[in-house]
Order: structure tokens, then sequence, then C-alpha cells
């Protein structure tokens, strides 16, 4: 495995999360502030030729996944050319994260454009709920999205819920029932901060705390075991089609596992979800560098890479983007 690509702790990072876009058709409450965010114009966003060369230099130091994020990666107008694209450079997983809204239209060409794994963010099963968390309407659609993934073929299609107390804490066994009959993995996370969603710790509720709500109505839920570097903690509840998780970024980290870097849309390399630090690869390419020079940028960032987050307490006080300038 690349050496570039190894951090300081022997963390192999052959997953790439390359955000596509700083525009979403939903304004999710703990994504962005209600204002909205100022956005890097579009020449200085990377192209999908830049894109893709990225991709094919991680590809080649061992990169075997890469994420598709935004913003909302759908609303990008190439995106099928950029899916097409990566598919051809034999990544092994191809996977997207999206609110769900433009599934039903485009995902099936998407599919034949090579995308392998589906992940649909969904927080609340109440259409007017909806309405409040995202400040747009489009329920409906997001569940029909779903639907349409399920009959193509996904398998489990994965679904995000943030967990907020307040919100949607009360839907729990309403998202788990989803997994009954359904080939449907409901991840529950832990809400989040970051710059401009308000977050305070009180609104986050943590896995021990969603783990006992959910032993209390299912009894029988039981552990299952976890692939190498998942975000989450799968359960079961036996007999069920699909599965839940948990992912535990607050209360319980997964650093000592991150396998994960990520592509900012206006291209710098991001090499925590939490921390300031990033180093630009787009001036880097646009300043002629090789390959070879690339890779040093990359590998340099890299080796600065902590051992984990700074830790629940002071993750709030971090400087950093909004998360819809990072794509999860
Ligand atoms: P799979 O590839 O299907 O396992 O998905 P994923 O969990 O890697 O990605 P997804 O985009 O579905 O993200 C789900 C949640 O996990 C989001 O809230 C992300 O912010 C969070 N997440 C993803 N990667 C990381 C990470 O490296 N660190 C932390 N702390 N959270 C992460
Ligand atoms: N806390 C936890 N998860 C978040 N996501 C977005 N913002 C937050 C936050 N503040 C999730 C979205 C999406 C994924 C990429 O990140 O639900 O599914
Ligand atoms: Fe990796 Fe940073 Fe996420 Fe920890 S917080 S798992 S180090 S990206």
């Amino acid at each position: 495995f690349s050496a570039f690509l190894t951090d300081s702790y022997g963390r192999q990072h052959s997953y790439l999360r390359i955000s596509l876009t700083e525009k979403c058709n939903l304004r999710c409450q703990y994504c962005m502030p209600e204002e909205g965010v100022s956005l890097t114009p579009k020449e200085r966003l990377l192209s999908s030729e830049e894109i893709i060369r990225v991709a094919k230099l991680f590809i080649s130091e061992g990169t075997d996944k890469i994420r598709l994020t935004g913003g909302e990666p759908m609303v990008r107008k190439d995106l099928t050319h950029i899916v097409e694209s990566l598919s051809h450079l034999g990544v092994k997983q191809l996977g997207m994260t999206t609110n769900g809204l433009l599934l039903k239209r485009h995902l099936p060409e998407l599919q034949r454009a090579g995308l392998t794994h589906l992940n649909v963010s969904l927080d609340t099963l109440i259409p007017q709920k909806f309405e409040l968390i995202t400040r747009r309407r489009g329920w409906e659609r997001v569940m029909d999205g779903i639907e349409v993934a399920l009959n193509l073929g996904y398998s489990p299609v994965k679904i995000n819920c943030v967990v907020m107390r307040g919100k949607n804490e009360d839907e729990l066994a309403d998202f788990v029932e989803l997994t009954r009959h359904k080939d449907i993995d409901v991840r529950f996370i832990e809400y989040m901060p970051f710059d401009g969603n308000k977050w305070v710790d009180r609104k986050m509720v943590s896995y021990s705390e969603m783990l006992e709500n959910i032993t209390q109505m299912y009894p029988d839920l039981m552990k299952v075991s976890d692939k190498t570097n998942d975000t989450s903690k799968a359960y079961k509840v036996p007999d069920f089609a699909g599965q839940i998780g948990f992912i535990t970024s607050m209360s319980q980290n997964f650093c000592g596992t991150c396998n994960r870097l990520r592509i900012t849309a206006d291209g710098n390399l991001k090499v925590c979800l939490f921390g300031a630090a990033e180093v630009s690869l787009r001036d880097a390419i646009r300043n002629g560098c090789t390959d070879d020079e690339l890779l040093e940028v990359v590998g340099a960032a890299v080796g600065r890479k902590k051992r984990q987050h700074a830790g629940m307490k002071n993750l709030a006080k971090l400087k950093n983007r909004p998360m819809i300038l990072i794509g999860g």
C-alpha cells in the first residue's frame, strides 16, 4: 500500500470521499446555516477532468473505495460523466451519499454508469417534520427514490438518520421498522458540530441512549459483526430483512480505524472530518505539477494527520467548515 496514503499511525487511507458541489436542493438545519453559505465561484471548483485525474492517482496508490458527496452530488450537471469515468478507473466500490430528491429520475442512468453503492439521508418519516428539518418540501420524493434504489437492486440501501433531541429521537422505532421487510440498513448518527449548525450538546443523543431506547422496544436486538473500517456499529432485529447501525463519532470515535480522506469541491484535501488543516490540490494542479509532485503534497498532509479528533468536548469550539462544504 502507498506510503503517501499511510499516516504516521500506520492507517492506510483506501477510502476517498469526493465532494462534487457546494450546492444543495435542501437546507438541512444540521448541515448549513439558515442564511446559506457563500459559494466558491465555479472556476475555482474542481472540473470533472481534475477530479478524475486526482481519483486516478489515488487509485494507483491503493484507493479502492470512492464516495461522491456534496452539497448534494446529484445537482451537479456532469455527474453521470464523472461516475462513468471513475467506474472505468476500476475502483472496487463507487458509492454516493445523497438526499434522495433526484434519485427517481436519475438513478437508473447512474447505475448504468457504474454507481455500486447508495446511501440516502433521511431524518424523519413524517412529511411535515421533513419540511421543518430540511426547510424544503420533498419527503415523498425521497421515499420514492429509496424504493427505486431497492428495485434497481442496491443492497442494502443505507439510510442515514441524524438523531437530534427534540426533533426526531421519538422516531427510532419507526426507522427500525423500515428494516423489517426491506433490504435497508438504517444508520442512526450522533449529531455532530460544524460551523453554522448551532450544535449544542443537549441536542445530541448518544449511542448508549439510542441503544437503550431501541432495546426496550426490541429486546432481541443483537450485535452483528462490523467490517474493518466501518463508520457504524451494526445491529439487527432477528428475522428482519435489514439491519440498523450507529455512527458514534461523538461518544465513541472510530478514528483508530480511519481509512478516509476527503476532497472538497473547491479542491482541498482534508485529512480529517474535524480540523481546519487542508491543502489545495487544485492550486498544485493548476500550477502544473506532475503526478509525483501531487503525491508529495498529498503525502505531506496525510503524514500530519492526527491520531484522533479533538474529543467530544472540544469539537464544537473547533474552526471547521459548515458541513455542506465538507460532504460528511
Ligand atoms: P459507507 O461507505 O456505506 O460505510 O458510508 P459512510 O458512513 O462511510 O459514509 P456516509 O456518507 O454515509 O456518512 C454517514 C455518516 O458518517 C455521516 O454523518 C458522516 O459525516 C459520518 N462519517 C463518514 N466518514 C466519517 C469519518 O471519517 N469520521 C467521522 N467522524 N464521521 C464520518
Ligand atoms: N451531524 C451528523 N451527521 C451529519 N450529516 C450532515 N450533517 C451532520 C451532522 N451535523 C450527515 C448527513 C449525510 C451524511 C453525509 O452526513 O445526514 O447523510
Ligand atoms: Fe477519521 Fe477524523 Fe473521522 Fe476520526 S474524526 S474517523 S480521524 S476523519
